[in-house]
């Protein structure tokens, strides 16, 4: 008992003279930023909320940038899209030295999925569902991009998408509130490790907020309205656990909200964000979200710009609306020294955060960016992240994995595609440094087994549309000959082959930004070459690159071995080796649900039931909610990915199935490794609330574990349980639960759980 109290004072001592440190630093830095202030001129205020895309600058004649007269003006708060320490270290020089008060500049980059070091795309980073891993790949990231200079960057983005039409949806971690909430701390930890001050941190901006991911149509930048119930429930929990994590920054997006763009949305950006959620951080736009405004049609540039500001805008990326109208609109009235002043403050805060004002030059040591960017202890681990971010949709006859003998055929246009490996927005990436297909297998077989390989085709017949898709050097090289004759080489190699590999599928720039599709099947020719390739009656392997969910049901029923390896980064040719010949098995499970056809869409796993939901087992009946062509499944549910080996879910076992107020409940079960090979399963809890004074969804994600289990071995993973996972918005915005009864769901995927119901009272 001594010790206890003993130990309790000790805790105490230390909270609070954590807590009095905190307070001093935050004085400290008020005192500083005041003083600041006290000097700076409105046009000095308004040039900090300034962010300029960087332009060309060259090496060592940053002074003499276009750029350059706007920082020695004081016209600049930041600029982005700039890396190397040399030129950094060149335009901060400008900034320190040339202008009246010596502020630094902030850097930022789009340092979204890995600097050089590159992981999957986020898409395909979530479908690992290991935490530690996806903080771990931030942490690379932070690492190796302050090593280049950069202190800030434009990540993660969150936003839930639950239509794949959407390109950005490879931008994301999938459809699910729960899993990117957790996403999004671990990624804000990763960059940020709660410590700006050391040089190895970054901070973070949380994008893109609100919303995003709800355009209409799957078509970019497209209107989104929602019920705000739905947007508590089920859109804005992950940005609000990025700002509970502590990230320093956040973005508003381009779409409107409620009929207001997020950009000048009030609500939004200052009732939600600030005062609900607690966020101290600043809000930058997005790329001239000012400017869009205008074509939004609420206002000219001076009307949307004074709006933003007094929306809670911080930071004008690009359009310069603010640097080119706000001293009008405050000597007009129409915005107040107040609202610049607060703005000015939070761009100087991150500034004193991140330590600039102590050394400007903090992430300018030549000495790390030859040490620690790309280095092979980074690279080890992105392959490691890669191969179990892959998901194995089918393995019939157990084709997978594949032997190192004989001769492998490997054919597609993604085959010897290493502009694409990295996937979109990998700006800092070289892309001839990753790994192809090709050559991951090349180098993994050595002299044991065989590899022919031929392009088999273009990524589509129309050569526009491939030329739409493989922008920013990501050429797939189109071959200039007929289809015909590029098959016919392909079928000659695949005739010589015990079994091919087929590297189809979408182009790295045909998902991302701007890059939304129609029609998400795999494109005309790949599939040609897909059929001609399984008639030569070898056994086919797809091997599937893609951003999106496609719709995948012929080559479900008619490929025999399936791996989605979505885009890998620097290292996915050697992953994809990994995982094809066995050396990894794998044990990524869907983020975002595939659907059977794009009529289907949205489809995602936690939908309501209606009033006329259909009776379970079967497809159709008339007067229900059901579609007369096919059925409500998706081809491939949430969660859903498999192993080399099998898993068997023993009875769930819960402590209690009668429970009250704030008791917990322990929900067990056992799953055992039946098959032949050690392997990784995540082991999903859902809970579905049964009655509730609103309609709940049928079925919600609500914790999940990834575990390890040795051939043969089994392993019991406990849930805890408390109200606070019952909790959600009410009609009336109120976060709380309701009494009832709940059934409790644990499962592999989002379909075949073991189900067990309780009653829950208050
Ligand atoms: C526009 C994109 O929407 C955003 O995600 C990105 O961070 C900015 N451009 C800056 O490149």
């Amino acid at each position: 008992m001594k010790l206890i109290s003993r130990l309790l004072v000790v805790f105490i001592l230390v909270v609070s003279v954590d807590a009095r440190s905190q307070t001093t630093n935050t004085t400290k830095m008020n005192i500083f930023i005041d003083a600041l202030m006290k000097k700076m001129t409105l046009e000095e205020k308004i040039g900090q909320l300034n962010l300029p895309g960087a332009g060309d600058i060259v090496t060592g004649q940053a002074s003499s940038s276009d750029i350059a007269k706007k920082i020695t003006e004081g016209k600049v708060g930041g600029l982005f899209n700039i890396k190397s320490v040399a030129k950094i270290k060149d335009v901060q020089k400008v900034a320190v030295e040339k202008s009246r008060l010596k502020i630094p500049l902030l850097f930022g980059m789009d340092v979204i999925h890995g600097y050089q070091t590159m992981f999957p795309i986020p898409l395909g980073l979530s479908c690992n569902w290991d935490m530690q891993a996806i903080e771990q790949s931030a942490r690379i990231a932070a690492t190796e991009a302050s090593a280049d200079g950069i202190c800030w960057t434009f990540s993660p983005m969150v936003d839930i998408a639950r239509d794949p039409r959407w390109g950005r949806i490879s931008e994301g971690n999938g459809e699910d509130v729960y899993l990117g909430s957790q996403i999004a701390k671990a990624m804000v930890k990763g960059y940020q490790e709660g410590d700006l001050s050391k040089n190895n941190t970054i901070m973070a901006c949380v994008k893109h907020y609100a919303l995003y991911g709800a355009a209409e149509g799957g078509r970019d930048y497209n209107t989104t309205d929602m019920s705000r119930v739905r947007m508590f429930n089920e859109y804005l929990p992950p940005y609000k656990a990025a700002v509970d994590a502590g990230v320093g920054s956040v973005m508003a997006s381009f779409n409107e909200v409620d009929g207001v763009p997020a950009t000048a949305n009030k609500w939004l950006q200052t009732d939600v964000l600030r005062k609900q959620w607690g966020f101290k951080g600043f809000v930058v736009t997005d790329y001239t979200g000012i400017n869009e405004m205008v074509a939004h049609g609420i206002g000219d540039l001076q009307m949307v710009a004074a709006r933003a500001l007094m929306a809670g805008i911080d930071m004008d990326m690009v359009g310069e609306g603010f640097l080119t109208t706000l001293k009008k609109s405050l000597q007009e009235g129409k915005v107040t020294a107040a609202q610049i002043d607060a703005a000015c403050r939070r761009i100087l805060e991150a500034k004193y955060k991140l330590g600039l004002f102590d050394d400007p030059y903090k992430y300018c040591d030549e000495k790390r960016a030859a040490t620690e960017i790309f280095t092979d202890a980074n690279r080890k681990i992105a392959r490691k992240i890669a191969a179990e971010s892959f998901v194995l949709f089918k393995n019939q006859g157990n084709v997978l994995p594949l032997k190192k003998s004989g001769t492998i055929a490997l054919i597609g246009p993604l085959a010897d595609a290493t502009e694409n490996m990295t996937g979109t927005w990998s700006v800092a990436a070289d892309f001839s440094k990753s790994v192809s297909v090709i050559r991951g297998l090349k180098e993994a077989v050595g002299n044991e087994a065989k590899i022919l390989y031929a392009k088999g085709s273009n990524l589509t017949a129309d050569a526009a549309y491939e030329e739409r898709s493989t922008m920013f050097g990501k050429s797939l090289h189109r071959d200039a000959r007929p289809a015909t004759e590029i098959l016919q080489e392909a079928l000659a190699v695949a005739n010589q082959s015990d079994v091919i590999v087929a590297a189809l599928g979408e182009a790295a720039e045909m998902t991302g930004e701007s890059s939304s599709r129609t029609d998400i099947g795999i494109p005309d020719v790949q599939k040609d070459l897909l059929k001609a390739l399984l008639k030569t009656g070898k056994p086919v392997v797809l091997v599937l690159f893609t951003g999106r969910p496609l719709t995948l049901t012929w080559e479900n029923e008619n490929v025999p071995a399936i791996l989605n390896v979505w885009f890998g980064g620097s290292e996915a040719g050697s992953a994809i080796a990994d995982v094809l010949f066995g050396d990894v098995n794998p044990s990524g499970k869907l983020s975002t649900t595939f659907p059977q056809n794009v009529g289907q869409i949205p489809l995602y796993y936690n939908h309501k039931n209606t009033g006329r939901p259909l009776p379970e087992g079967q497809w159709f009946q008339k007067f229900r909610s059901n579609y007369l062509d096919v059925s409500n499944d998706p081809l491939y549910p949430f969660g859903y990915g498999l192993s080399y080996t099998n898993f068997t879910y023993g009875d769930l076992q819960l402590s209690n199935t009668s429970l009250k107020g704030n008791q917990t409940l322990s929900a067990s079960i056992t799953v055992t490794n039946s098959g032949t090979r050690d392997g990784k399963e995540t082991v999903q809890l859902y809970i579905h609330d049964m009655v509730g004074s609103s309609t709940r969804p049928v079925k919600e994600l609500k914790g999940f574990q990834k575990i390890e289990l040795k051939a043969g071995e089994a392993k019991t993973v406990t849930f805890k349980i408390t109200p606070e996972d019952l909790k959600f918005y009410n009609y009336d915005l109120k976060y709380d639960w309701e009494a009832g009864d709940f059934e409790i769901m644990i499962g592999g995927n989002s379909r075949d759980v073991k189900t067990v119901r309780v009653n829950w009272s208050k």
